[in-house]
């Protein structure tokens, strides 16, 4: 049920509970006092009748006279009976016109109120005694139907003043909570497309509660941030497919090629060895894509404190052969200091900037790793003098597969290196920037990461 109609059915439930007990109290305080004025008139008449019963001689007659007197109709209509000791009847006025109930089906203490029926009339009776004469009761009546037929009108009118303040609930409430919930059911309705896939979808809302005006906006800067996180997630899927195209259309070609006619020996050791070279750049594209998926699902692995000496030396091996070939100078510099993280991880993080920063350096240039901490945080930096990253791509040089356009026509490097480290900053709680080299040339990127807790 929406909570729109339940909200309405409670208040509308509650209210009808709260006036039906405050009418029904109000009626029964009402049809009390009018019976009490009813008995007490009922006693007064019963014992002025009684009185002149008493003053007669003779045999005893109760007289026509109307009954009690009710205030807005004048006197009721009379039934009176004497009775005498054994109950037998002695007079009875012309009302009881079937004759008068048997003494025994209506007998009551002298003075006390009571209902009873007769043929259709439905009566109030007194019995008191006659003065001076203990053989004889007089019983005095009157009918009830004027004081029911005001109790049937007093009960109208509540019901319909009830059903009226009912239905006034129901309308208020009504309008108040779709007031209340119009906001929450534009949020329902921005959620419902959402999860049907139109990440356009906004809420913007205008107006309403504070606290709903605020859940919209962060609701809708939520969707914002999944749309640009998906229209990313897919350029990386259709960037990585086209990376991976390239070389398997190489390869295809090139054993094709090979296989059109019948060739010597060395004709297809030549195709091999052209064909293994596009299958290694096939395979350093996988790994560098699997490496990229496994840091982003590895955050929770368990780490370790990593120094980043040892890290920045074996990083270092991997690249000391073509340094040494293109005569760079390949120098580090570190502190001692740690991060608590993923060894393997560190090491590619460094081993990545480092073949860029001997790759970019001219021969005979200068490579060095620095590691130096500064309060809780570590710096690691990675200089060299080459021709430096532009300012204007000095963000995009980490989004994956981004190349400068110079090294577009390198063959190999897919231009996931720096995104691979900027994910594995990230996942140890730190960060990489690039920044100009020391006099404003070369590259200086530098990772910041949290320094591993002293033991
Ligand atoms: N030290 C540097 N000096 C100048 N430009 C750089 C440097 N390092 C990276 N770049 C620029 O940033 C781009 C992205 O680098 P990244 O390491 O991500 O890819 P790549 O080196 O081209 O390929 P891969 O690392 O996958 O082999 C490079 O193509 C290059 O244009
Ligand atoms: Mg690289």
């Amino acid at each position: 049920m929406k909570f729109r109609t339940r909200l309405v059915l409670t208040l509308s439930a509650a209210t009808a509970v709260t006036v039906a007990s405050a009418f029904g109290t109000a009626s029964y305080v009402v049809e009390r006092s009018e019976e009490r004025q009813l008995d007490e008139a009922l006693r007064a008449e019963a014992h002025l009748e009684a009185g002149e019963i008493a003053g007669q001689h003779g045999s005893l007659h109760v007289n026509n006279r109307g009954g009690p007197a009710a205030d807005d109709i004048g006197r009721l209509k009379k039934f009176a009976v004497i009775y005498d000791s054994e109950g037998r009847v002695v007079d009875i006025t012309s009302t009881f016109a079937s004759g008068a109930p048997p003494f025994g089906t209506v007998s009551h203490p002298s003075g006390s109120a009571f209902d009873f029926w007769y043929g259709t009339d439905h009566l109030r009776g007194v019995f008191v005694a006659i003065p001076e004469n203990q053989h004889h009761t007089l019983l005095l009546a009157a009918p009830r139907s004027d004081l029911e037929k005001d109790n049937e009108f007093l009960r109208q009118v509540m019901l319909v003043a009830a059903l009226l303040s009912i239905g006034f609930t129901v309308l208020v409430t009504w309008r108040v909570v779709r007031r209340l919930t119009r906001g929450h059911e534009a949020i329902a309705d921005a959620a419902r497309r959402v999860a049907a896939g139109d990440l356009g979808a906004r809420i913007a809302l205008k107006g309403g509660d504070d606290e709903v005006v605020q859940l919209a906006r962060d609701v809708d800067e939520m969707v914002r941030r999944l749309a640009i996180l998906v229209e990313g997630q897919q350029r990386f899927v259709a960037h990585a497919a086209h990376e991976l195209r390239s070389p398997l259309t190489s390869l295809y070609g090139e054993l094709q090629l090979a296989l059109r006619r019948s060739r010597t020996a060395d004709e297809y050791k030549a195709a091999i060895e052209e064909a293994l070279d596009s299958a290694k750049r096939l395979k350093a594209l996988a790994e560098d894509l699997l490496a990229l998926a496994r840091i982003g699902a590895d955050r929770d692995a368990p780490q370790t404190p990593v120094a980043l000496d040892e890290v920045a030396k074996s990083a270092a091996a991997w690249v000391a052969q073509e340094a040494a070939r293109r005569n760079i100078d390949l120098a580090i510099e570190a502190d001692g200091s740690s991060v608590l993280g993923h060894a393997n991880d560190l090491e590619r993080l460094l081993r990545n900037l480092l073949d860029n920063a001997v790759r970019h350096s001219p021969d005979g240039g200068h490579v060095r790793v620095e590691a130096h901490s500064e309060g809780e945080t570590v710096h690691v930096t990675v200089v060299d003098d080459g021709p430096g990253v532009p300012i204007e791509d000095r963000e995009r040089v980490f989004d994956p597969f981004f190349r400068a356009a110079s090294e577009r026509r390198r063959e190999g490097g897919s231009g996931l290196g720096l995104a691979i480290v900027r994910e594995i900053a990230r996942g140890h709680g730190g960060d990489v920037s690039v920044e100009d080299g020391p006099g404003g040339r070369g590259a200086r990127f530098r990772a910041t990461l949290p320094a591993a807790p002293s033991a």
